[in-house]
């Protein structure tokens, strides 16, 4: 029997409801919370493609959409609700050919370029440094500024630093006050080019560190800011990248970059957001997953360099990548949004847990419109994506204590030779000393009886959120916004030090105990 065929049979008895799981054990190490789960492994990215920046941030002030200075309002108050962290911007590959002088000054006097990677679109440049930056006040977030490396100069990058982050009287700060903004922004987080092995300028491993050297030598921190400076770093599988990263630039960076998609392959069809089988949808977890076994080996190669890990890996840009939405712009990355991205979305946040002893940064791809997206938009309407209530329900681990776990469940064969287990899980304890943990049933047809024994910790009440839906397949649109939401859950109590939970099949669930 064939692996593809194995798979198959076994997800279709579990289709058919002949494999009901064996119960699961969780033992939630309360009394081993030793590091914090940075709050900006819940960081976003905002790309200028499609329709992420225009029409999706950012309508502009004369607009009839209902905006705040420009940003749509109801797009605004949905992203305040994330407590979004950290937000990425201006690519991607837009980055490395953006030049953020044609972003500054009067909107009618600003260049309009063609954005050669995304659809030919033309932009007008009316969203640009001041645009994002006063976005990231408002929403109270840190900026993460990915510079131009592949086709930008060293002066124009250093002049970028300078213009957003000197409150002298240096040049480029006078040009900033002649802008209108006389106050600099703090401006943490730097990104040394992207994807410099593909559309940030095809370059080699050794000759990207030497650039990386140059570039960031003139990124000065001016008056009180501190620049984390990022290195463009490996995709998926490419360790060879981070091994020489390590060894040729080693601490001259803060941070090394990581992306990983979850996609079927850079050819050919991606399949779709929402017309799947369960074996298309029990291959996309066992994919999701299988970042595991690549942040795990990208660890070791930073900790093999590195044993103090000064140097954070920022996974930067994660997410899934199906075909684009029938209908709508070729290069605009528009796709729908279903309860299997939700999961997807947990999964990874439970592994992403594992790591923050050396992760200290993830940034969905991306925020609006654009592949695995928190919102979509379109002309006045908005609607929130079962991933947008992932990282509502998961943010309550935000800045939380890490409390380790060990999970007792059955695990099944996907396609592609994966193994994938059943249930996935993580916990942390929050600052007031509530003790939150998500619950995943990845499984599609049986619901499953956990047991969770609370290892160290005294808890007397629970009360929790699930997401759920009939159909793994559903998804918000314009018409049913409402059809994957969160609601209360009532299936988990507690009996002294354990806790049972019944969770329904491909459900996620975060408890809080008190
Ligand atoms: O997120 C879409 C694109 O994916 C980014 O621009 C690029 O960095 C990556 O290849």
């Amino acid at each position: 029997m064939n692996l593809r065929y194995l798979a198959g049979s076994l997800t279709m008895a579990a289709c058919l409801g002949l494999n009901a799981q064996r119960p699961v054990v969780i033992t939630v190490h309360g009394d081993r919370g030793e590091r914090t789960i940075p709050k900006e492994i819940y960081g976003q990215f905002a790309e200028h493609l499609g329709t992420c920046i225009y029409g999706g941030l950012w309508v502009g002030e004369e607009s009839d959409i209902p905006n705040i200075q420009g940003y749509r309002t109801d797009v605004f108050h949905a992203l305040k609700d994330l407590h979004i962290p950290v937000l990425r911007w201006p690519g991607g590959c837009f980055a490395d050919e953006y030049h953020w002088m044609d972003g500054i000054g009067p909107k009618e006097k600003r260049p309009k370029m063609v954005n050669n990677n995304w659809g030919g679109t033309i932009e007008d440049n009316s969203f640009g440094t001041h645009e994002f930056l006063n976005l990231c006040e408002m929403l109270g977030c840190e900026p993460y500024i990915s510079g131009n490396v592949g086709s930008g100069t060293v002066e124009e990058l250093a002049k970028w630093v300078e213009y957003m982050t000197s409150e002298g009287d240096s040049p480029m700060a006078r040009l900033r006050r002649q802008n209108g903004r006389d106050k600099a922004w703090k401006v943490k987080y730097l990104g040394v080019g992207n994807e410099s092995w593909g559309c940030g300028g095809s370059m080699r491993p050794e000759y990207y560190s030497d650039l990386y050297r140059r570039y960031s030598t003139y990124c000065r921190n001016y008056d009180g800011n501190r620049l984390f400076k990022i290195a463009s770093g490996a995709s998926d599988y490419d360790y060879n990248w981070t091994r020489v990263l390590m060894e040729q630039v080693g601490g001259r960076m803060d941070g090394l970059s990581l992306h990983y998609y979850t996609v079927a392959g850079w050819s050919g069809s991606k399949g779709s957001a929402t017309q799947f089988t369960p074996d298309d949808y029990y291959w996309t977890l066992g994919k999701c997953r299988e970042i595991d076994d690549v942040l795990r080996r990208h660890v070791a190669i930073m900790d093999s360099y590195d044993p103090q890990k000064r140097i954070a890996l920022i996974l930067d840009e994660w997410g899934t990548w199906w075909d684009e939405e029938p209908g709508t712009v070729p290069g605009h990355l528009h796709q729908q949004n279903s309860l299997r991205d939700a999961m997807v979305a947990s999964l990874s946040f439970d592994i992403f847990h594992k790591y923050t002893d050396r992760l200290k940064m993830a940034n969905i791809a991306q925020i609006v419109n654009v592949l695995q997206s928190m919102i979509l938009t379109k002309e006045d309407k908005m609607v929130l994506t079962p991933t947008y209530h992932v990282f509502k329900m998961y943010r309550v681990h935000q800045d939380a204590t890490y409390l380790p776990l060990d999970i007792d469940c059955d695990t099944m064969d996907v396609r592609d030779g994966r193994r994938l287990p059943l249930v996935s899980a993580t916990a942390s304890r929050d600052k007031e000393g509530c003790v939150h943990i998500s619950l995943s049933n990845v499984d599609l047809e049986n619901d499953t009886e956990i047991t969770v024994n609370l290892r160290g910790l005294s808890v007397r009440k629970v009360s929790g959120e699930m997401l759920t839906s009939a159909n793994v397949t559903d998804f918000n649109s314009f018409e049913q916004p409402d059809r994957v939401r969160p609601v209360p859950f009532k299936g988990a109590e507690i009996d002294k030090d354990v806790l049972r939970v019944k969770l329904p099949a491909k459900s996620i669930v975060t408890l809080e105990l008190k």
